[in-house]
């Protein structure tokens, strides 16, 4: 097989290491890509939504599956293009990438499908949307209704930071277009998971539970980022549950994009929370998270190019999912500023010592490779992923390897992992 990987994250990379383990593949593409991938396979100049040139590309180079990472290209579509021109492609068609595409609707679907979300309002008008948020108070939650790179989510404390976001977005338009209609929605407490499932429109393969780490400092402190760490499982949503989450929140939505004629092909991704009520969706994303990707993808022993193949064919129900039981922990390392700005062109050195340590997989992001080395060129560098017999296993060979990782201006947080560790994993 010919695959091509669409995206240039860290989890693209663990996306080309684990296809590239399957006996059925032969070549592997990455569109753009990293310097990790690059080591894994060909990069390709063609970046995530240039779709007229990876649907060309596909079909010059007879790619046999096209796996797109990241949500631009599922939103702009590329599995409809693709299977317009006879490629086979593990992901949603534009119609169901609007579940992470459009807050706005998926909240609808989450509503027609009775899938349990926190309370919310939906304004094209600022006006309407301040008057809502008066009226419920705070804390209260705002929401650009289209891609804002993660960034497009308010969580305020008080009326007046919640009045500010919609100025933020309605009128100052911090993120365009995609900020023209908001989402206003009741604030939630608990703890956080992801809960990821593989997907042919019926059958439901369900990943094991992780934990992401938003905030760029320990403690959960400073601004969101893309994610600074993940681990897989996550105690907060023990297997016994998984279950019970697919009957609630992942079923019904498939089903309900089943009736509207579009049946969900490819990850869905519900970002939970745990709350004392119980579990409530957060958001939906279609495809992988990053890092989660990375500790997920360390834990999984089976065929990712057949399970993936099967699964863009309808056939997911032929294929299973075997998993190594040991927890995977993954620290992300950063350029130091990001998600602000940050320095860029730093060399790394030691990965390969870090490798060596054990069970170790230094997973790349924002790096390029010249002159046979690694080099930065992103906020997110690099994802230092480990397994272990327990979290406290997993996490302790992680910072061992992160230690041996050699990188100027490196930012990463201590402690990723120490939610599960509290409840006593
Ligand atoms: P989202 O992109 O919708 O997942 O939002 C990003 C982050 O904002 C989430 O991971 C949560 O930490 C936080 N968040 C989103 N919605 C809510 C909510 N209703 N209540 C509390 N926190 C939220
Ligand atoms: N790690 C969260 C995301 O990929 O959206």
């Amino acid at each position: 097989m010919r695959i091509l990987i669409v995206g240039s994250g860290g989890r693209e990379h663990a996306l080309a290491w684990k296809l590239r383990q399957s006996p059925l593949v032969k070549d592997i593409f990455i569109a753009p890509g990293n310097g990790g991938t690059a080591l894994e396979g060909t990069n390709v100049p063609i970046s995530d939504g240039d779709l007229p040139a990876l649907v060309r590309f596909a079909l010059d180079e007879k790619i046999d599956l096209v796996v797109p990472g990241p949500e631009l290209p599922l939103v702009l579509g590329i599995k409809d293009a693709m299977v317009a021109a006879g490629v086979p492609c593990f992901g949603p068609d534009a119609y169901g990438a609007q579940l992470e595409g459009s807050k706005a609707f998926a909240k609808e679907v989450m509503r027609a499908a009775g899938v349990p979300t926190a309370a919310f309002g939906v304004f094209d008008n600022a006006d309407a949307a301040r008057a809502y948020i008066r009226q419920n108070g705070a804390p209260v939650v705002v929401k650009a209704d289209g891609l804002a790179a993660g960034k497009g989510v308010v969580v305020a404390r008080t009326v007046d930071e919640a009045l500010e976001a919609v100025d933020d977005m309605m009128v100052r338009r911090a993120f365009g277009d995609a900020g023209d209609r908001v989402v206003v929605e009741s604030a939630l407490a608990g703890e956080e998971a992801s809960f990821l499932c593989l997907c042919d429109g019926e059958t439901v393969l369900p990943l094991p539970s992780a934990q992401d780490h938003k905030a760029v400092f320990d403690n959960d402190q400073g601004p969101n980022t893309g994610g600074m760490g993940a681990y897989s499982p996550a105690p907060v949503l023990p297997e016994s549950r998984y279950g019970e989450m697919i009957d609630l929140v992942i079923r019904p939505v498939l089903r309900e994009l089943i009736k509207r004629g579009h049946p969900f092909t490819g990850v869905l991704y519900a970002g939970l929370m745990m709350t004392a009520e119980g579990p409530m969706v957060l958001e939906f994303n279609t495809r992988f998270g990053d890092p989660e990707c990375q500790p997920l993808l360390m834990r999984l022993d089976g065929d990712l190019a057949a399970i993936m193949v099967a699964g863009a064919q309808g056939r997911l129900h032929e294929t299973t999912l075997p998993l190594k039981r040991e927890t995977a922990l993954g620290v992300v390392m950063a350029a130091k500023g990001y998600p602000g700005n940050y320095a860029k062109g730093m060399t790394i050195s030691g990965i390969e010592d870090a490798e060596a340590l054990g069970p170790v997989k230094v997973f790349q992001a924002g790096t390029e490779q010249r002159d046979g080395a690694s080099v930065s060129r992103g906020g997110r560098v690099l994802c230092v992923t480990a397994l272990g017999d327990t979290l406290a296993d997993a996490q302790a060979l992680a910072y061992k390897a992160v230690a041996k990782v050699r990188m100027d201006n490196a930012h990463y947080r201590s402690d990723i992992g120490a939610k599960g560790l509290k409840r006593g994993a």
